[in-house]
């Protein structure tokens, strides 16, 4: 079986600690550091913005994989990607020109990755799905680490896969929100590819450990 790509969520970090919290996702067996971008209109929340991306950044060894979590996305483009984000994702609720976006972000080097929250049907990426490197499913309401996984998820990643198939596309299944152990194996069989897991690595006594359990 396939083991899926490990996004750990900086959200959850010690931002008191933080280059000590990225230094222990580059000793891990993740693949990505995952970046929360909020800007308090798009989700009733704000994170942090360009100095503290910079800064993970800096200490980073593995890609970049951005979440904005903000509205008209299309202007910070060109920001991220001087920053060195290699993924760079937009909510589809946010995107009034989703594939003028995605052209955007490729043609400023990045894989263009879309986000749909819990309310929004896949069959909206019908006509872009072939443009898009990755599809984030939100699990949770975007806003907050630490909410409990949503349920209806995996019917909503066996659709978005065979979607996938029908077109054609190459495009990854990405999942953010509530994952855990007790949901990854079958989050993996239902089509993820990659799943962003926050409180559960950073609140664990052993967050190495944790997301190579995560890997299954
Ligand atoms: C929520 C963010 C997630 C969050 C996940 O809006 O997009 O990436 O950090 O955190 P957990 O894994 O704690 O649900
Ligand atoms: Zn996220």
């Amino acid at each position: 079986m396939k083991k899926p790509s490990i996004a750990p969520s900086l959200l959850a970090a010690d931002f008191g600690n933080l280059q000590r919290d990225v230094e222990m996702v580059n000793a891990s067996e993740a693949e990505y550091h995952h970046i929360d971008v909020m800007d308090g209109v798009f989700v009733p929340n704000i994170s942090y913005g360009m100095p503290v991306v910079k800064a993970i950044q800096k200490s980073a060894t593995k890609p970049l994989d951005v979440h904005l979590m903000i509205v008209d996305p299309d202007r910070y483009i060109e920001e991220f990607a001087n920053l060195g984000a290699s993924i760079l994702t937009v909510h589809y609720e946010a995107c009034t020109h989703l594939h003028r976006t995605l052209q955007a972000i490729k043609a400023h080097g990045m894989k263009a990755g879309v986000a749909l929250n819990p309310h929004t049907n896949i069959m909206l990426l019908e006509d872009t799905i072939q443009d898009i490197d990755v599809v984030l499913i939100m699990s949770v309401n975007p806003g907050f680490g630490g909410q409990s996984f949503i349920e209806h998820t995996y019917e909503k990643v066996k659709a978005l896969k065979a979607l996938i198939q029908r077109k054609n596309s190459s495009a990854l299944i990405e999942i953010d929100g509530g994952v855990t152990t007790a949901n990854s194996q079958k989050l993996v069989d239902a089509g993820a590819d990659i799943l962003v897991a926050g409180s559960f690595v950073f609140k664990s006594t052993d967050p190495i450990k944790t997301i190579k359990e995560l890997k299954g």
